[in-house]
Protein backbone atom coordinates (compact mmCIF):
# COMPACT_ATOMS: atom_id res chain seq x y z
CA UNK A 1 0.00 0.00 0.00
CA UNK A 2 1.17 3.68 -0.48
CA UNK A 3 -0.38 7.14 -0.06
CA UNK A 4 -0.11 8.04 -3.97
CA UNK A 5 -1.96 4.90 -4.85
CA UNK A 6 -4.52 6.19 -2.12
CA UNK A 7 -4.19 9.92 -3.54
CA UNK A 8 -4.65 9.27 -6.83
CA UNK A 9 -8.25 7.00 -6.31
CA UNK A 10 -9.63 9.68 -4.10
CA UNK A 11 -8.17 12.64 -6.78
CA UNK A 12 -10.36 10.09 -9.96
CA UNK A 13 -13.58 10.01 -8.12
CA UNK A 14 -13.36 6.55 -7.00
CA UNK A 15 -14.37 4.70 -3.96
CA UNK A 16 -11.73 3.83 -1.18
CA UNK A 17 -11.22 0.52 -0.20
CA UNK A 18 -11.49 -0.57 3.47
CA UNK A 19 -8.01 -1.49 3.33
CA UNK A 20 -6.69 1.51 1.59
CA UNK A 21 -8.70 3.76 4.69
CA UNK A 22 -7.68 1.16 7.64
CA UNK A 23 -3.81 1.83 6.44
CA UNK A 24 -3.58 5.83 5.07
CA UNK A 25 -4.84 6.60 8.71
CA UNK A 26 -2.61 4.07 10.73
CA UNK A 27 -0.03 5.05 8.52
CA UNK A 28 -0.69 8.83 8.84
CA UNK A 29 -0.88 9.13 13.00
CA UNK A 30 2.42 7.02 12.51
CA UNK A 31 3.88 9.23 10.53
CA UNK A 32 4.29 6.96 7.20
CA UNK A 33 2.40 9.12 5.38
CA UNK A 34 3.42 13.15 5.25
CA UNK A 35 1.89 15.85 5.86
CA UNK A 36 1.89 17.13 2.43
CA UNK A 37 -0.13 13.72 1.59
CA UNK A 38 -2.92 14.14 3.94
CA UNK A 39 -3.24 17.34 2.33
CA UNK A 40 -4.08 16.27 -0.74
CA UNK A 41 -6.09 13.80 0.37
CA UNK A 42 -7.87 15.60 2.07
CA UNK A 43 -8.60 17.90 -0.72
CA UNK A 44 -9.24 15.24 -2.78
CA UNK A 45 -11.82 14.15 -0.13
CA UNK A 46 -13.24 17.37 0.17
CA UNK A 47 -13.92 18.00 -3.84
CA UNK A 48 -15.14 14.60 -4.31
CA UNK A 49 -16.66 13.33 -1.04
CA UNK A 50 -16.98 9.91 0.72
CA UNK A 51 -19.63 7.50 0.29
CA UNK A 52 -21.33 6.33 3.72
CA UNK A 53 -19.48 3.30 3.73
CA UNK A 54 -16.33 5.20 3.27
CA UNK A 55 -17.50 7.87 5.82
CA UNK A 56 -18.17 4.70 8.28
CA UNK A 57 -14.81 2.71 7.51
CA UNK A 58 -12.78 6.44 8.29
CA UNK A 59 -14.38 6.67 11.43
CA UNK A 60 -13.99 3.77 12.92
CA UNK A 61 -9.69 3.82 11.65
CA UNK A 62 -9.84 7.12 13.45
CA UNK A 63 -10.98 5.93 16.79
CA UNK A 64 -8.74 2.79 16.48
CA UNK A 65 -5.88 4.95 16.29
CA UNK A 66 -6.40 5.53 20.12
CA UNK A 67 -7.95 4.66 23.36
CA UNK A 68 -11.47 4.19 24.29
CA UNK A 69 -12.88 5.57 27.11
CA UNK A 70 -15.42 3.38 29.30
CA UNK A 71 -17.58 4.68 31.68
CA UNK A 72 -19.38 1.29 32.56
CA UNK A 73 -18.55 1.45 36.43
CA UNK A 74 -21.03 4.91 36.70
CA UNK A 75 -24.03 3.92 38.53
CA UNK A 76 -26.22 6.12 36.03
CA UNK A 77 -26.83 6.59 32.42
CA UNK A 78 -24.21 8.82 30.49
CA UNK A 79 -25.45 11.17 27.68
CA UNK A 80 -23.63 14.29 26.24
CA UNK A 81 -23.92 16.84 23.86
CA UNK A 82 -21.67 18.60 20.86
CA UNK A 83 -22.38 21.52 19.04
CA UNK A 84 -20.50 22.21 15.87
CA UNK A 85 -20.25 25.79 17.14
CA UNK A 86 -21.06 29.11 17.02
CA UNK A 87 -21.43 32.46 18.25
CA UNK A 88 -22.16 33.29 22.02
CA UNK A 89 -22.69 29.23 22.17
CA UNK A 90 -21.94 29.02 25.80
CA UNK A 91 -24.88 26.15 26.04
CA UNK A 92 -22.44 23.42 27.53
CA UNK A 93 -21.67 25.39 30.68
CA UNK A 94 -25.31 25.51 32.03
CA UNK A 95 -26.19 22.31 30.48
CA UNK A 96 -24.37 19.79 31.69
CA UNK A 97 -25.01 20.50 35.36
CA UNK A 98 -28.41 20.54 34.24
CA UNK A 99 -28.46 17.23 33.26
CA UNK A 100 -26.65 16.05 35.92
CA UNK A 101 -28.71 17.41 38.75
CA UNK A 102 -31.75 15.33 36.48
CA UNK A 103 -29.93 11.92 37.13
CA UNK A 104 -27.68 11.51 34.36
CA UNK A 105 -23.51 11.49 34.01
CA UNK A 106 -22.53 13.73 31.71
CA UNK A 107 -19.27 13.21 30.08
CA UNK A 108 -18.42 16.89 28.05
CA UNK A 109 -15.29 16.48 26.41
CA UNK A 110 -14.99 19.84 25.35
CA UNK A 111 -12.46 21.85 22.84
CA UNK A 112 -10.72 25.42 22.31
CA UNK A 113 -11.96 28.13 20.45
CA UNK A 114 -10.41 28.56 17.00
CA UNK A 115 -11.35 31.81 14.65
CA UNK A 116 -14.57 33.22 15.14
CA UNK A 117 -16.45 30.86 16.78
CA UNK A 118 -15.95 29.79 20.61
CA UNK A 119 -14.34 27.00 22.75
CA UNK A 120 -15.73 25.78 26.04
CA UNK A 121 -12.53 25.69 27.96
CA UNK A 122 -11.53 29.08 26.86
CA UNK A 123 -14.72 30.39 28.72
CA UNK A 124 -14.28 28.08 31.34
CA UNK A 125 -10.85 28.91 32.04
CA UNK A 126 -12.02 32.93 32.84
CA UNK A 127 -13.00 31.15 36.27
CA UNK A 128 -9.77 31.56 38.90
CA UNK A 129 -8.44 28.33 39.69
CA UNK A 130 -10.06 26.35 36.80
CA UNK A 131 -8.53 23.46 35.35
CA UNK A 132 -9.05 21.59 32.06
CA UNK A 133 -7.05 19.35 32.01
CA UNK A 134 -7.50 15.57 34.02
CA UNK A 135 -6.57 12.66 34.39
CA UNK A 136 -8.99 9.71 33.31
CA UNK A 137 -9.25 8.99 37.04
CA UNK A 138 -9.94 12.30 37.93
CA UNK A 139 -12.56 12.71 35.57
CA UNK A 140 -14.43 9.21 36.64
CA UNK A 141 -13.80 10.38 39.99
CA UNK A 142 -15.26 13.77 39.26
CA UNK A 143 -18.18 12.36 37.39
CA UNK A 144 -18.96 9.68 40.02
CA UNK A 145 -19.22 12.78 42.59
CA UNK A 146 -20.85 15.21 40.64
CA UNK A 147 -22.45 13.71 37.84
CA UNK A 148 -21.03 16.23 35.33
CA UNK A 149 -17.87 16.90 34.12
CA UNK A 150 -15.91 19.19 31.39
CA UNK A 151 -12.62 19.14 30.18
CA UNK A 152 -9.85 18.51 27.67
CA UNK A 153 -9.69 15.98 25.82
CA UNK A 154 -7.00 13.58 26.35
CA UNK A 155 -3.52 13.14 24.18
CA UNK A 156 -5.14 9.31 23.59
CA UNK A 157 -8.31 9.87 22.01
CA UNK A 158 -8.40 9.75 18.45
CA UNK A 159 -4.92 10.85 17.82
CA UNK A 160 -5.77 10.82 14.03
CA UNK A 161 -8.02 13.33 14.34
CA UNK A 162 -5.81 15.57 16.13
CA UNK A 163 -3.27 15.70 13.84
CA UNK A 164 -5.45 15.91 11.06
CA UNK A 165 -7.71 18.21 12.19
CA UNK A 166 -4.63 20.95 12.74
CA UNK A 167 -3.98 20.10 8.88
CA UNK A 168 -6.96 20.39 7.40
CA UNK A 169 -7.30 23.84 9.73
CA UNK A 170 -4.00 25.35 7.60
CA UNK A 171 -5.26 23.66 4.34
CA UNK A 172 -8.63 25.12 3.14
CA UNK A 173 -10.07 21.31 4.01
CA UNK A 174 -12.27 22.22 6.74
CA UNK A 175 -15.67 22.58 4.86
CA UNK A 176 -16.38 18.88 3.91
CA UNK A 177 -18.94 16.90 5.43
CA UNK A 178 -17.41 13.13 5.54
CA UNK A 179 -14.25 14.98 7.41
CA UNK A 180 -16.08 17.00 9.53
CA UNK A 181 -18.46 14.26 10.87
CA UNK A 182 -15.81 11.44 11.28
CA UNK A 183 -13.73 14.09 13.13
CA UNK A 184 -16.47 14.69 15.54
CA UNK A 185 -18.14 11.77 15.70
CA UNK A 186 -14.51 9.59 15.84
CA UNK A 187 -14.13 11.33 19.52
CA UNK A 188 -17.57 11.22 20.68
CA UNK A 189 -17.47 7.76 20.14
CA UNK A 190 -14.08 7.24 21.59
CA UNK A 191 -15.32 9.54 24.68
CA UNK A 192 -17.48 6.11 25.34
CA UNK A 193 -20.72 7.94 26.21
CA UNK A 194 -24.10 6.13 25.51
CA UNK A 195 -26.18 8.54 24.48
CA UNK A 196 -25.43 11.68 22.26
CA UNK A 197 -27.43 14.64 20.95
CA UNK A 198 -25.82 16.86 18.43
CA UNK A 199 -26.52 20.51 18.49
CA UNK A 200 -25.73 21.22 14.57
CA UNK A 201 -26.16 24.74 13.53
CA UNK A 202 -27.03 26.69 10.27
CA UNK A 203 -26.25 30.18 9.56
CA UNK A 204 -23.54 33.02 9.28
CA UNK A 205 -21.61 32.02 12.34
CA UNK A 206 -21.66 28.22 11.60
CA UNK A 207 -19.34 26.01 9.78
CA UNK A 208 -22.92 25.24 7.71
CA UNK A 209 -24.25 28.21 6.06
CA UNK A 210 -26.86 26.86 4.81
CA UNK A 211 -29.96 24.40 6.31
CA UNK A 212 -29.56 21.63 3.61
CA UNK A 213 -25.60 21.63 4.47
CA UNK A 214 -26.89 20.81 8.30
CA UNK A 215 -29.28 18.59 7.93
CA UNK A 216 -27.01 16.50 5.88
CA UNK A 217 -24.29 16.97 8.17
CA UNK A 218 -26.92 15.94 10.75
CA UNK A 219 -28.04 12.92 9.15
CA UNK A 220 -24.19 11.39 8.48
CA UNK A 221 -23.68 12.07 12.54
CA UNK A 222 -26.37 10.37 13.79
CA UNK A 223 -25.80 7.67 10.78
CA UNK A 224 -22.15 7.18 12.16
CA UNK A 225 -23.29 6.97 15.94
CA UNK A 226 -26.30 4.33 15.33
CA UNK A 227 -23.83 2.21 13.93
CA UNK A 228 -21.02 2.15 16.84
CA UNK A 229 -24.40 1.57 19.20
CA UNK A 230 -24.61 5.33 20.62
CA UNK A 231 -28.10 6.47 20.73
CA UNK A 232 -27.64 9.54 18.65
CA UNK A 233 -30.26 12.53 18.15
CA UNK A 234 -29.53 16.08 16.28
CA UNK A 235 -31.00 19.37 16.50
CA UNK A 236 -30.85 22.06 13.65
CA UNK A 237 -30.42 25.16 15.30
CA UNK A 238 -30.23 28.70 14.08
CA UNK A 239 -27.09 30.61 13.92
CA UNK A 240 -27.37 33.34 12.23
CA UNK A 241 -27.91 35.71 15.13
CA UNK A 242 -25.40 34.87 18.75
CA UNK A 243 -26.52 33.17 20.71
CA UNK A 244 -27.93 34.76 23.74
CA UNK A 245 -26.90 38.54 24.94
CA UNK A 246 -22.97 37.93 24.74
CA UNK A 247 -19.98 36.62 22.90
CA UNK A 248 -16.72 36.40 24.77
CA UNK A 249 -15.01 33.77 27.00
CA UNK A 250 -15.93 35.69 30.97
CA UNK A 251 -19.11 37.52 29.87
CA UNK A 252 -20.36 33.69 28.56
CA UNK A 253 -19.73 32.35 31.97
CA UNK A 254 -21.44 35.69 33.71
CA UNK A 255 -24.43 34.86 31.54
CA UNK A 256 -24.81 31.13 31.88
CA UNK A 257 -24.61 31.48 35.74
CA UNK A 258 -27.66 33.90 34.93
CA UNK A 259 -29.57 31.00 33.30
CA UNK A 260 -28.29 28.26 36.10
CA UNK A 261 -29.74 30.82 38.46
CA UNK A 262 -33.40 31.10 36.92
CA UNK A 263 -32.90 33.73 34.35
CA UNK A 264 -30.80 34.86 31.86
CA UNK A 265 -32.07 35.37 27.87
CA UNK A 266 -34.54 33.47 26.29
CA UNK A 267 -33.00 32.06 23.58
CA UNK A 268 -30.09 30.36 25.30
CA UNK A 269 -32.57 28.97 28.12
CA UNK A 270 -34.95 27.85 25.32
CA UNK A 271 -32.23 25.90 23.27
CA UNK A 272 -30.14 24.41 26.89
CA UNK A 273 -33.80 23.20 27.93
CA UNK A 274 -34.15 21.67 24.40
CA UNK A 275 -31.20 19.60 24.23
CA UNK A 276 -31.55 18.69 28.04
CA UNK A 277 -34.84 17.10 27.31
CA UNK A 278 -33.21 15.40 24.25
CA UNK A 279 -30.20 14.18 26.51
CA UNK A 280 -32.75 12.63 29.23
CA UNK A 281 -34.46 11.10 26.95
CA UNK A 282 -32.06 9.29 24.46
CA UNK A 283 -30.41 8.23 28.15
CA UNK A 284 -33.72 6.94 29.25
CA UNK A 285 -34.60 9.67 31.87
CA UNK A 286 -38.23 10.04 30.38
CA UNK A 287 -39.71 11.45 33.48
CA UNK A 288 -36.78 14.02 34.47
CA UNK A 289 -38.02 17.83 34.29
CA UNK A 290 -35.11 19.84 33.64
CA UNK A 291 -37.52 23.24 33.81
CA UNK A 292 -38.09 22.36 37.40
CA UNK A 293 -33.89 21.52 38.22
CA UNK A 294 -33.36 25.06 37.43
CA UNK A 295 -36.20 26.41 38.51
CA UNK A 296 -35.03 24.97 42.06
CA UNK A 297 -31.34 25.80 42.15
CA UNK A 298 -30.35 22.03 42.03
CA UNK A 299 -28.41 22.32 38.72
CA UNK A 300 -26.84 25.81 39.91
CA UNK A 301 -25.48 23.05 42.72
CA UNK A 302 -24.07 20.82 40.57
CA UNK A 303 -22.56 23.84 38.82
CA UNK A 304 -20.76 24.32 42.18
CA UNK A 305 -19.56 21.34 43.08
CA UNK A 306 -18.35 20.84 39.50
CA UNK A 307 -16.38 24.14 38.98
CA UNK A 308 -14.99 23.46 42.44
CA UNK A 309 -13.87 19.61 41.64
CA UNK A 310 -11.79 21.26 39.04
CA UNK A 311 -10.12 23.74 40.90
CA UNK A 312 -12.43 26.71 40.32
CA UNK A 313 -14.31 29.19 42.79
CA UNK A 314 -17.64 29.81 41.73
CA UNK A 315 -17.86 32.49 43.85
CA UNK A 316 -14.31 34.61 42.48
CA UNK A 317 -15.09 37.92 40.54
CA UNK A 318 -14.66 37.50 37.17
CA UNK A 319 -12.18 39.13 34.95
CA UNK A 320 -13.63 42.22 33.88
CA UNK A 321 -11.92 44.20 30.22
CA UNK A 322 -9.78 47.43 31.11
CA UNK A 323 -11.68 49.37 28.14
CA UNK A 324 -15.07 49.30 26.89
CA UNK A 325 -16.39 50.79 23.74
CA UNK A 326 -20.18 51.35 23.09
CA UNK A 327 -21.62 50.89 19.53
CA UNK A 328 -24.73 53.27 19.34
CA UNK A 329 -27.59 52.04 17.32
CA UNK A 330 -27.59 53.81 13.83
CA UNK A 331 -31.10 54.97 13.53
CA UNK A 332 -34.28 54.41 15.78
CA UNK A 333 -36.94 51.53 14.01
CA UNK A 334 -36.49 47.34 14.22
CA UNK A 335 -32.93 45.91 14.30
CA UNK A 336 -33.43 43.37 11.80
CA UNK A 337 -30.11 41.91 11.45
CA UNK A 338 -27.03 41.33 13.67
CA UNK A 339 -24.86 38.94 12.09
CA UNK A 340 -23.72 36.43 13.68
CA UNK A 341 -20.01 36.08 11.88
CA UNK A 342 -19.26 39.73 12.69
CA UNK A 343 -20.27 39.57 16.19
CA UNK A 344 -17.82 36.18 15.97
CA UNK A 345 -15.03 38.13 14.39
CA UNK A 346 -15.36 40.81 16.37
CA UNK A 347 -15.09 39.51 19.55
CA UNK A 348 -12.01 37.39 17.47
CA UNK A 349 -10.47 40.41 17.25
CA UNK A 350 -11.49 41.70 20.26
CA UNK A 351 -9.23 39.58 22.06
CA UNK A 352 -11.85 36.65 23.05
CA UNK A 353 -10.25 33.94 20.55
CA UNK A 354 -7.37 32.98 18.82
CA UNK A 355 -5.57 33.18 15.32
CA UNK A 356 -3.36 29.92 15.87
CA UNK A 357 -3.62 27.13 18.41
CA UNK A 358 -0.98 28.30 20.24
CA UNK A 359 -2.05 31.99 20.95
CA UNK A 360 -3.26 33.05 24.72
CA UNK A 361 -6.64 34.04 24.78
CA UNK A 362 -8.44 37.49 26.74
CA UNK A 363 -10.71 36.34 29.50
CA UNK A 364 -12.69 39.45 30.00
CA UNK A 365 -12.41 40.19 25.96
CA UNK A 366 -15.96 40.46 23.92
CA UNK A 367 -18.47 41.50 22.64
CA UNK A 368 -22.06 42.27 24.78
CA UNK A 369 -24.99 42.76 23.24
CA UNK A 370 -28.04 45.35 24.18
CA UNK A 371 -30.49 44.38 21.42
CA UNK A 372 -31.46 41.14 19.53
CA UNK A 373 -33.41 40.92 15.81
CA UNK A 374 -37.14 41.69 16.57
CA UNK A 375 -36.08 44.36 18.94
CA UNK A 376 -37.19 48.19 18.38
CA UNK A 377 -33.53 50.05 18.99
CA UNK A 378 -33.39 54.11 19.81
CA UNK A 379 -30.83 56.23 17.35
CA UNK A 380 -27.67 57.64 19.32
CA UNK A 381 -28.62 54.48 22.05
CA UNK A 382 -26.33 51.68 22.78
CA UNK A 383 -26.44 48.53 20.67
CA UNK A 384 -23.46 47.02 21.63
CA UNK A 385 -20.34 47.36 23.58
CA UNK A 386 -16.83 46.15 22.95
CA UNK A 387 -14.49 44.97 25.84
CA UNK A 388 -10.84 44.64 25.60
CA UNK A 389 -7.53 44.93 27.55
CA UNK A 390 -6.02 46.10 24.46
CA UNK A 391 -7.78 49.12 23.41
CA UNK A 392 -5.41 49.54 19.81
CA UNK A 393 -8.17 46.56 19.19
CA UNK A 394 -10.77 48.36 19.14
CA UNK A 395 -10.33 50.01 15.21
CA UNK A 396 -10.48 46.06 13.74
CA UNK A 397 -13.93 45.01 15.63
CA UNK A 398 -15.36 48.55 14.46
CA UNK A 399 -14.89 47.14 11.06
CA UNK A 400 -16.35 44.20 10.50
CA UNK A 401 -19.01 45.32 12.56
CA UNK A 402 -19.49 48.84 9.64
CA UNK A 403 -19.14 45.89 7.04
CA UNK A 404 -20.90 42.93 5.46
CA UNK A 405 -24.56 44.26 6.24
CA UNK A 406 -23.54 43.03 9.63
CA UNK A 407 -26.22 45.47 11.73
CA UNK A 408 -29.41 46.50 9.94
CA UNK A 409 -32.37 48.68 11.40
CA UNK A 410 -35.21 49.33 9.52
CA UNK A 411 -38.37 51.57 9.80
CA UNK A 412 -40.45 50.76 12.88
CA UNK A 413 -43.00 48.09 12.13
CA UNK A 414 -40.83 46.34 9.33
CA UNK A 415 -41.21 42.33 10.83
CA UNK A 416 -37.76 41.15 11.81
CA UNK A 417 -37.65 37.70 9.28
CA UNK A 418 -38.92 34.99 11.84
CA UNK A 419 -36.30 32.49 11.96
CA UNK A 420 -37.28 29.35 14.61
CA UNK A 421 -34.59 29.12 17.04
CA UNK A 422 -34.75 25.28 16.32
CA UNK A 423 -35.10 24.80 12.64
CA UNK A 424 -35.74 20.54 12.89
CA UNK A 425 -34.89 17.09 14.56
CA UNK A 426 -32.90 14.52 12.88
CA UNK A 427 -33.00 11.07 14.66
N1 LIG B 1 -15.12 20.15 15.12
C1 LIG B 1 -14.37 19.04 15.04
O1 LIG B 1 -14.07 18.42 16.06
N2 LIG B 1 -13.97 18.62 13.84
C2 LIG B 1 -14.29 19.25 12.69
O2 LIG B 1 -13.92 18.80 11.64
C3 LIG B 1 -15.07 20.40 12.78
C4 LIG B 1 -15.48 20.83 14.01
Amino acid sequence: MDAITVIRAKRDGHALTPAQIDWVVDAYTRGEVADEQMSALAMAILLNGMDRAEIARWTAAMIASGERMDFASLPRPTTDKHSTGGVGDKITLPLAPLVAACGAAVPQLSGRGLGHSGGTLDKLEAIPGWRARLTPDEMLDILATTGAVICAAGEGLAPADRRLYALRDVTGTVESIPLIASSIMSKKIAEGTGALVLDVKAGSGAFMKNLDDARELAETMVGLGTDHGVTTVALLTDMETPLGLTAGNALEVRESVEVLAGGGPADVVELTLALAREMLDAAGLTDADPARALADGSAMDVWRRMITAQGGDPDAALPVARETHTVAAPASGVLTRLDAYAVGVAAWRLGAGRARKEDPVQAAAGVELHAKPGETVTEGAPLLTLHTDTPERFEAALTVLAAEDAVRVEPAGTPAPARPLIHGRVA
